[in-house]
């Protein structure tokens, strides 16, 4: 993925000194590429020979993704200097550039979507479920709950409504359009659920993170203080438990998934279904 990414950064003409250098700053300074993997194993489960071609698919998921944390970090949000091991882009430019790259790279991904090599049936069903999942019933709603209810506790129900919306989503998104590229539409369905559960672990295993070192982290850290995550909600152990307990529910969906689908999700998740009990950060 990280090849497909240099390969194909967003390249623009203009006079403009240096917005296209802002464009690419945190496409480049990586990221763990969950997302983008998840779709691609799905393919790579089903059918190797359209991986190539899901790189489209799964670039645009990663370009929503980027975008979401560029505006995730602005002082209106949550005001992070660090992401990805580097400054936010508010603190290398200014907030108006970083807002302007989160909106460049939110409609980027639909323009990579649009020219994938793909029959355009399944390429306006994936516009559709990335759309859907990260717009105003998705991502976008779960960050206005987080922003909006800071200083205002929520129930535990309330508070997975929150992280379902703002994080897993998006995962359960990127599952379900792999099953999409490959045709197994009775599968997209399964993905998605196994993906909100998988989502969900992997954002309370992030509230947690929130209590680690930002060398660590490469983000900035001790900022969830006023918020609502399983950390501030449940405290430190609870939370633990509470992914712990996800963690052995999914290692056991797992068996129930097609052999190939088992292997390759196996060999992307054993690095982290259990990434809170790690040391070194993932
Ligand atoms: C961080 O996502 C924000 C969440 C939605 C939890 P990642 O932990 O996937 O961040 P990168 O892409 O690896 O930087
Ligand atoms: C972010 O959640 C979710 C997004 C949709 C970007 P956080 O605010 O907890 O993510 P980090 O910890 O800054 O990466
Ligand atoms: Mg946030
Ligand atoms: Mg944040
Ligand atoms: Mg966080």
């Amino acid at each position: 993925m990280e090849k497909f990414i240099k390969e194909n950064l967003i390249k623009i003409k203009t006079f403009h000194p240096f917005f296209e250098k802002a464009l690419n700053e945190m496409l480049l300074a990586g990221g763990k590429h969950f997302r983008p993997k998840l779709l691609l194993a799905v393919v790579k489960a089903y059918n190797p020979l359209l991986v190539e071609n899901a790189k489209y698919a799964a670039f645009a998921v990663e370009l929503i993704h980027t975008y979401s944390l560029i505006h995730d970090d602005l002082p209106v949000m949550d005001n992070a200097s660090l992401r990805r091991g580097h400054p936010t882009l508010h603190i290398t430019y200014d907030e108006a550039t970083a807002l302007l790259v989160g909106d460049a790279l939110n409609t980027y991904a639909f323009e990579v979507l649009s020219k994938a090599p793909m029959h355009s049936d399944v390429k306006v069903e994936l516009i559709k479920i990335l759309s859907q999942n990260a717009g105003p019933r998705g991502m976008v709603l779960g960050q206005a709950i987080d922003l909006y209810f800071e200083d205002k506790k929520l129930n535990i129900n309330e508070l997975k409504e929150l992280h379902l919306n703002k994080t897993a989503k998006l995962i359960a998104a990127s599952l379900k359009m792999g099953a999409i590229v490959v045709n197994k539409n009775e599968l997209a369905k399964k993905l998605y659920d196994f993906g909100l559960k998988l989502g969900l672990l992997f954002q309370i295993q992030d509230d947690l993170l929130d209590l680690e070192d930002e060398s660590k982290t490469g983000k900035t850290t001790g900022i969830d203080l006023h918020k609502n995550t399983f950390v501030t909600i449940l405290g430190k152990e609870k939370a633990l438990k509470e992914a712990d307990k996800l963690a052995d529910e999914l290692k056991k969906e797992l068996e129930s998934f097609d052999e190939n689908l088992k292997n390759e999700l196996n060999g992307l998740l054993e690095k982290y279904l259990y990434r809170h009990k790690n040391k070194k950060e993932l």
